[in-house]
């Protein structure tokens, strides 16, 4: 299977212009306050968070800025795997002390784009993410990076996700239409809510069910204040902004 990155630029035009709507909404949203940490989450298992998040790192690349990946699905790590690396090295070396943040990330075939793998396996996710040298880490991650993002788990499973958004600047939803219900989706709000993540909207992928080829779309994006403002969190029909996938 081809490296993600290949994948990306092999990709119709029209998934490519997706996702790069995606990044604009992202820019949008960052109007209010500054967006560099952003975290990829959904409601449930294999919606196309890890693939969003590599096209995504792709396209803020593309446009210049230098971005990191952060695999953050500790159970089931798929992110080096999607750009065919082996890094051997990730967090918990930099955590450790180990390694710096600059030898513990991978290159990617695309310039200015980097991975951070897990480094081993990680024993205590949760505790992880809520630590001190997390903390540390991120800051310094910060300093070197203009974007970061945050490849999760699925949030109905585990509880990391909603810890990094809490600290995050941003948190991103990824759906796939038919595959989730309303009150799951919403259930997942409401913790993101409660976990005082800034929740900017979501990426509708993959809607096979509308039509005969596969969709991206991009769903909506409102601001936490809009958000506080509802009683529920509406899932409506997606305004589509791209197709096929490939
Ligand atoms: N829009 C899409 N169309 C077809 N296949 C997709 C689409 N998005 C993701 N996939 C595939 O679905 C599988 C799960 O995607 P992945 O990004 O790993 O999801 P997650 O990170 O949420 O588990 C992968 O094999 C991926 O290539
Ligand atoms: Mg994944």
């Amino acid at each position: 299977m081809a490296n993600i990155v290949d994948k990306y630029r092999n990709t119709r035009s029209s998934v490519r212009e997706a996702i790069k709507t995606v990044r604009a909404n992202i820019q949008f949203a960052a109007m209010d306050k500054k967006i560099q940490t952003l975290v990829v989450t959904s409601p449930s298992a294999s919606t196309g968070k890890s693939t969003i998040v590599a096209f995504l790192g792709v396209a803020f690349a593309e446009a210049g800025k230098s971005v990191l990946l952060v695999e953050a699905d500790y159970r089931r790590p798929n992110l080096a795997n999607i750009f065919r690396q082996r890094p051997g090295n990730g967090l918990l070396q930099v955590l450790s002390g180990d390694y710096s943040l600059e030898d513990a990330i991978a290159e990617t075939k695309q310039e200015g784009l980097y991975i951070l793998d897990t480094g081993g396996k990680v024993l205590s996710p949760a505790e992880l993410v809520q630590s001190k040298r997390f903390e540390k880490f991120v800051e310094t991650a910060r300093k070197l990076f203009d974007v970061i993002i945050f490849d999760t788990p699925p949030m109905g499973a585990f509880i990391e996700p909603a810890v990094l958004a809490s600290q995050a600047d941003a948190t991103m939803l990824v759906l796939q239409p038919g595959r989730v219900q309303v009150s799951v989706a919403e259930a997942t709000m409401e913790q993101l809510k409660k976990a005082n993540a800034r929740v900017i909207g979501c990426v509708m992928n993959n809607c096979a069910d509308v039509g005969s080829e596969h969709y991206y779309y991009y769903y909506r994006y409102y601001s936490q204040s809009q958000a506080e403002n509802r009683k529920e969190i509406q899932i409506e029909r997606p305004r589509p902004v791209g197709v096929e996938r490939d």
